[in-house]
C-alpha cells in the first residue's frame, strides 16, 4: 500500500531515489512520482500515472533531475483515482511543502472543507494534499511546529516523508499506524517504506514507532517524540539480507523465484529450531503452566496467512487437545471477541504491517491476551508489539502473490504444536519423534515435486482458459484448497471458488456444469474415500477434475478423475506444505498463459496497510 524513500546526501537523489522505488513498487503501482530540491530550480515534482518505469523514462532515469534531497513515492490508490495530479509527492498551493503518504488520512474531507473556506486551492482528490495544504496554513516560518499541529490535527494512519523548500538541508518523516525506517549512511541518510528499498546504500536501519518523528540531514538523523518533541534514542539494526535475495536472479518473475526458493526457505526457518531430534525454540517464554491454564487459542491474520491458520487449527486441535478457533483479522475487533487474560493469541503475518491484523493484535492485547506472531519482516510493527514472536526465514518475498511465505509460515505453525504438545503432554514420544523427523525431509520432497513442474505446466495449458474453477478438499484438504483458490484468481483472475466438499450439494453443485473445472485435493488419507464420493458427483454432472493425492493413492484417484498430481507421501498433519506447491505451480503457469503481469496483479499490493 504505497512505497515511499527519501534520500538526503552528497550525491544526485532521483536515481538512488528511482532504484529504492524499483525495490518498493510491489506496495503499489498505479502511478510514481519523485519530489527534488536543488539550489538552481528550487522544489521540482515530476510524476505520473502508470508504473514506474513511465516516470523513470520522463526523467531519464534520473539524470534529468539534478539535486541531492528529495522525496519518492509508488502509489496504491485509495482516495483518488490513478492519474498524475493525484500521484504523490502532494504539494502545497505555492509549492513549499512535498509530502509523500503511505495509510490513509481519516478526517481529511473535513480538513479539506474548512481550508477551502478559508480559500486553499485543491487540486487532487487525495487525503494526502490535506497535509501538504496544512502543514502550509499552519506554517510560521517554522516547520516542526507546523508539523506538530498538523499531526495533532490529522486522524487516521500514516507515515509521511516531507521536504520544505525553506529548510532543504533536511528531510523530515513522522509515522503512525504505517511502517517507516531510516537508513544511516556515511555522508547521507535514507527513510523508506521498508529496508529492500535502502540495503543497496546502507545496512543500518532502525524502525520508527508510532508518534515519533525523525529529522534526517546530511549529519545524521534525529528522532523525536511528537507533540513535545523530546529526543528519542534508537536502537539501531544491521540487515544482513543479501540484495541478491530482493532481486529475480535471472527468472521472469519473482513469484516463480520464490516457489522455487522454497526448499531452501523452509530448511531456514526449521533446522536452527530442531536440535538433536527436539523443536528448540529460544525466543518463546511461553511456560507450560501458562498453556496449561489457556482458556482460548485465537488465530488472526488475513489472505493466505488465514489459509495458514486454517491449516493449523486442524494441526493445533490434534497435538494440543484445545479449541482453536481461526478469525479473520479485518472481522475479529468487531465480534465482539471474548479474551481473557488466559487467552492466547497466534498472529500470522507475512509482512508484519498487515494494519487489520495490527489492529486485531492491539485489540487482544487490550484484552488480556498474550499475543505470539508468526512474521517474515524482522522489526516489522506486528513482531515489535507482539509478547513473543518467532520469525519465518523466508527472505524477502517480493511477488505480491505469496508462496515462500505461506510455506515458512506452516513451518512454525508444525514446530508451536510439537513444542506446545510437548509442554502440555499431548502427544506420545514416538509420534513426536515421527513429525519431527519427517518434518526435516519436507524441503527435499517439496524439491521432487518442484522437479515435475512440467507437469503442472501441461494441466495449466489444458485449462487456461477455463471461465471459473473450484477446489475441493476436506479437512486440511479443505484449507489447502482455499489458498490455491486465492493464488489462481488474484494472479490470473479466472473466478475461482474453495469448497468444503462435503457443502457442495447444499448449493454450490449448482454451478458444476459439463466443462466446469473442480481440483480434488485428497491427499488426507482418512477422508480419502469420502472426497472421491464427492468427485463422483461433480463427474456426473460433466465437470473435468484434476485431482491431488499422494503417491500411495494416484493409481486409485486416477480411475476416476480425469488427471492427477500427485505429491510424496508424508505424515497427514505436514501434507498441506506438499499439496499447496502443485497448486502455487498451477496459478503460475495458467497466469503465464492468459498473459498476466504475475508479480503485480491488478488492483493488488503486497503491504496492505489500510483497513
Ligand atoms: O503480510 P500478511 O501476511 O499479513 O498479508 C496478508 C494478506 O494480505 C496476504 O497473504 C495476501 O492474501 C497475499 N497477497 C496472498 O497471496
Amino acid at each position: 500500500m504505497c512505497g515511499i524513500v527519501g534520500f538526503i546526501g552528497a550525491q544526485e537523489a532521483a536515481p538512488i531515489l528511482l532504484d529504492g522505488l524499483a525495490r518498493l513498487e510491489y506496495r503499489g503501482y498505479d502511478s510514481a512520482g519523485i519530489a527534488i530540491w536543488s539550489q538552481e530550480k528550487g522544489m521540482e515534482v515530476v510524476k505520473a500515472k502508470g508504473r514506474l518505469q513511465v516516470l523513470s523514462d520522463m526523467v531519464d532515469g534520473g539524470k534529468a533531475l539534478k539535486g541531492t534531497v528529495g522525496l519518492g513515492h509508488t502509489r496504491w490508490a485509495t482516495h483518488g483515482e490513478p492519474s498524475d495530479v493525484n500521484s504523490h509527492p502532494q504539494v502545497s498551493e505555492n509549492g513549499r511543502f512535498a509530502v509523500v503518504h503511505n495509510g490513509i488520512i481519516e478526517n481529511y474531507a473535513e480538513i479539506r472543507e474548512i481550508l477551502q473556506s478559508k480559500g486553499v486551492h485543491f487540486v487532487s482528490q487525495t487525503d494526502t494534499e490535506v497535509v501538504a495544504q496544512l502543514l502550509e496554513y499552519y506554517y510560521r516560518g517554522d516547520v516542526m511546529e507546523a508539523l506538530t499541529k498538523v499531526l495533532h490535527r490529522i486522524e487516521g494512519a500514516y507515515a509521511l516523508g516531507i521536504l520544505c523548500a525553506d529548510c532543504p538541508d533536511r528531510l523530515i518523516a513522522a509515522r503512525k499506524d504505517s511502517p517507516l525506517i531510516l537508513g544511516y549512511g556515511d555522508g547521507f541518510q535514507m527513510l523508506a517504506s521498508d529496508v529492500t528499498a535502502v540495503i543497496k546504500y546502507t545496512r543500518e536501519v532502525c524502525y520508527l514507532d508510532d508518534g515519533e518523528i525523525a529529522v534526517l540531514t546530511r549529519d545524521g538523523i534525529e528522532v523525536l517524540s511528537h507533540p513535545y518533541l523530546l529526543p528519542v534514542k534508537k536502537e539501531r539494526h544491521h540487515v544482513d539480507w543479501e540484495i541478491s535475495a530482493a532481486e529475480k536472479g535471472g527468472y521472469e518473475h519473482f513469484m516463480f523465484k520464490e516457489i522455487m526458493e522454497q526448499p531452501k526457505a523452509f530448511r531456514d526457518t526449521i533446522s536452527p529450531r530442531i536440535q538433536e531430534g527436539r523443536v528448540v525454540l529460544e525466543d518463546l517464554h511461553i511456560t507450560a503452566q501458562q498453556l496449561r491454564e489457556m482458556d482460548k487459542l485465537y488465530i488472526i491474520a488475513c489472505g493466505s496467512s488465514y489459509h495458514v491458520g486454517m491449516a493449523a487449527k486442524y494441526t493445533l486441535e490434534r497435538l494440543l487437545h484445545k479449541s482453536v478457533e481461526v478469525t479473520l483479522a479485518s472481522e475479529f475487533r468487531y465480534c465482539e471477541p471474548i479474551v481473557t487474560d488466559k487467552t492466547m493469541v497466534l498472529v500470522i503475518s507475512q509482512s508484519g504491517e498487515t494494519i487489520d491484523t495490527l489492529a486485531a493484535l492491539r485489540e487482544a492485547k487490550r484484552l488480556g491476551a498474550r499475543v505470539l506472531s508468526i512474521v517474515n519482516v524482522v522489526g516489522s510493527t506486528i513482531a515489535r508489539e507482539s509478547h513473543d514472536v518467532l520469525y519465518t526465514w523466508a527472505g524477502p518475498e517480493i511477488a505480491v502473490a505469496t508462496t515462500k511465505a505461506y510455506s515458512t509460515q506452516l513451518a512454525v505453525v508444525y514446530l508451536v504444536g510439537l513444542y506446545f504438545a510437548d509442554l502440555l503432554g499431548t502427544i506420545e514420544k514416538a509420534e513426536y519423534d515421527s513429525i519431527v523427523a519427517e518434518l526435516t525431509c519436507i524441503p527435499d520432497k517439496i524439491q521432487t515435486i518442484l522437479d515435475q513442474k512440467e507437469q503442472i505446466q501441461y494441466f495449466a495449458s489444458i485449462f487456461f482458459n477455463h471461465p471459473s474453477i473450484f477446489f475441493i478438499g476436506r479437512n486440511i484438504d479443505y484449507a489447502v484448497g482455499m489458498e490455491g483458490s486465492l493464488k489462481l484468481k488474484e494472479i490470473s483472475y479466472i473466478h475461482s471458488e474453495a469448497y468444503a466438499a462435503g457443502e457442495l450439494k447444499h448449493g454450490t453443485i449448482s454451478l458444476i456444469e459439463p466443462g466446469t473445472l473442480v481440483v480434488a485435493l485428497a491427499s488426507y488419507g482418512k477422508l480419502f474415500e469420502k472426497l472421491m464420493s464427492n468427485v463422483v458427483e461433480v463427474k456426473s454432472r460433466g465437470a473435468d477434475v484434476l485431482g491431488v493425492t499422494t503417491e500411495s493413492r494416484k493409481e486409485t484417484m486416477a480411475k476416476t478423475v480425469d488427471h492427477v498430481v500427485a505429491v510424496p507421501d508424508t505424515h497427514p498433519m505436514l501434507l498441506p506444505s506438499l499439496d499447496v506447491i502443485p497448486l502455487q505451480l498451477f496459478a503460475y503457469y495458467v497466469a503465464l498463459m492468459r498473459g498476466c503481469d504475475i508479480d503485480k496483479p491488478r488492483n493488488l499490493a503486497k503491504s496492505v496497510t489500510v483497513e
